[in-house]
């Protein structure tokens, strides 16, 4: 059976919550346009990440910060479009709730309203609490992420593995107790140590999703970019790609150039 078939049931966050619970491991990708998230849902991911990582793979800016949330919108609307059966979560961009908890909620309004997804993802710990309680009475479920929190890259300085001395390790722990216990859906755990995942994931009953955070989160996720290849110079320890598209691509442009210039594209079978 396709995952497109009229019997494939839509994935929700109390199917993901049921996977944690039977110990089956919960793959999830980023995707941030319609062709890509088709074939993204048709092969089975649980869960789909229209990331504000975008800001970085489809605008090719340095860093998550410069991405708006009607960008995000236009993103996630297109997302939502092809999904049939993944869950469908989308970043509150930086800027877009840091403010207060008001800010927050109108935020994940809009972006639940306007794009028709199906929850939302925002970064931190203790600093967001009263924000993520907003939106999570408004009937909004929300995904955690913690550890490497790319919207605070400026204070961080660097992208290295983050919680690694005990008191960012200890911090790291209480912000996941409490994003479970207001009442997170899941939590991201973005380059911790695998034995802080470990921790983590055994203390909460939430699903724990990892991206450079080891085997022992509930689930991964990667950037669907990474994973296929297309961006060759993004090299971390924790990627492992699945094909070479950067290659692939080129290769077949490549060949398209030669028969143009060769005049043997198209040929009279593709003409009218
Ligand atoms: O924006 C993103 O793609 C993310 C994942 C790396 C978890 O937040």
């Amino acid at each position: 059976m396709s995952a497109h078939s009229a019997e494939v049931k839509r994935m929700t966050t109390h199917t993901i919550q049921e996977m944690k619970n039977r110990g089956e491991k919960i793959s999830c990708l980023t995707a941030y346009d319609y062709s890509m998230a088709g074939i993204v849902d048709a092969a089975g991911v649980e869960l789909i990440l229209v990331g504000d990582s975008a800001s970085n793979v489809m605008a090719g800016h340095e860093t998550t910060l410069p991405i708006t949330i009607d960008q995000m919108i236009y993103h996630a609307t297109s997302v939502v479009r092809a999904v049939k059966r993944a869950l469908v979560v989308v970043d509150l961009p930086f800027g877009s709730y840091q403010g207060n908890s008001r800010e927050a909620l109108s935020s994940a309004i809009r972006i639940m309203k306007e794009s028709g997804a199906h929850a939302v993802k925002l970064e931190g710990g203790l600093e967001i609490k009263d924000s993520v309680i907003r939106i999570l009475s408004a009937g909004v479920p929300v995904m955690g992420h913690l550890g490497l929190t790319p919207q605070s890259i400026y204070k961080f300085g660097t992208y290295t593995v983050r919680a690694k001395e005990e008191d960012e390790a200890q911090k790291l722990v209480d912000d996941a107790k409490m994003l479970e216990e207001i009442g997170c859906f899941s939590v991201v755990l973005e380059k911790i140590p695998s034995k802080l995942t470990k921790i983590v994931s055994e203390s909460i009953n939430i699903p724990t999703i990892g991206i450079g955070a080891g085997p022992h989160a509930d689930g991964q996720i990667l950037v669907l970019h990474d994973l296929l290849g297309i961006n060759k110079a993004f090299k971390p320890r924790f990627l492992r790609r699945y094909a070479d598209l950067d290659t692939i691509m080129t290769d077949a442009i490549s060949n398209y150039i030669t028969d143009v210039k060769s005049n043997s594209f198209p040929s009279e079978k593709e003409s009218y």
